[in-house]
């Protein structure tokens, strides 16, 4: 169990991670260089016609609309508000996790226009039009997404708050091409979603596993 964590860590700079983990740097700066203080209100969902969509932001902060999970929501935003808090304080979705917030963990994982980020790197003026996914948005009709049922049948997590970040991960590499199937390249792509629980072992094989499931092998 040791060695695959050491594998998991050890390959978490490398520049194939760096090319498949499409972290924003600039934004990254932005958010380390910012103040603490940030501000997110909801305003409103066009998809649901609320009225007080019009009315216009108070001073200092920027509405923008994320499309999430297929659902367009717009967000009164200060502009050093990561993409993560606009998420879990102004949409009230949790499943995206908190972990360092520094970029070195991967809980915050989530995907942007379909490629995987840490959205607490990132800015959420930089994603107004965007069309953001997250784990909330896997199941479909009470049903179970294949990656969240090789989850369970894999006894992949512990305490779970890795979990949806490593899902999410998961959910780009079976979408990408460009990444390989064995072990070790998969390995080597989620290297940058630590799991302190060290569920390695099953992570991988639910990764695996669903790959069969979804028709990606
Ligand atoms: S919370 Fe974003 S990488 Fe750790
Ligand atoms: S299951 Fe606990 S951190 Fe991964």
């Amino acid at each position: 169990m040791a060695d695959d964590k050491d594998r998991f860590v050890d390959a978490a700079h490398s520049p194939e991670r760096r090319r498949f983990l499409k972290s924003v740097g600039a934004s990254g700066l932005a958010v380390a260089a910012a103040p603490a203080f940030s501000q997110v209100s909801y305003a409103g969902s066009p998809d649901d016609g609320d009225q007080d969509v019009e009315a216009p932001p108070a001073e200092g902060r920027r509405r923008i609309t994320l499309s999430v999970n297929g659902k367009r929501h717009q967000l009164d935003v200060t502009p050093n508000v990561i993409l993560l808090d606009a998420l879990r304080e102004g949409l009230h979705l949790t499943g995206t996790k908190k972990g360092c917030d520094h970029g070195q963990c991967g809980a915050c994982t989530l995907l942007v226009n379909g490629e995987a980020i840490n959205s607490c790197l990132s800015l959420a003026v930089t994603h107004d039009g965007d069309e953001i996914s997250t784990v909330e948005g896997l199941e479909r009709d009470g049903e179970l997404h294949p990656l969240q049922q090789a989850f369970l049948e894999e006894d992949a997590y512990q305490c779970g708050y890795c979990t949806s970040g490593q899902m999410m991960t998961a959910l780009a590499i079976l979408n990408d091409k460009d990444i390989g199937e064995s072990d070790a390249e998969v390995r080597e792509a989620m290297s940058g979603n630590i799991c302190r629980c060290g569920a390695y072992k099953n992570i991988l094989a639910a990764v695996q596993s669903a790959r069969g499931k979804l028709g990606t092998a």
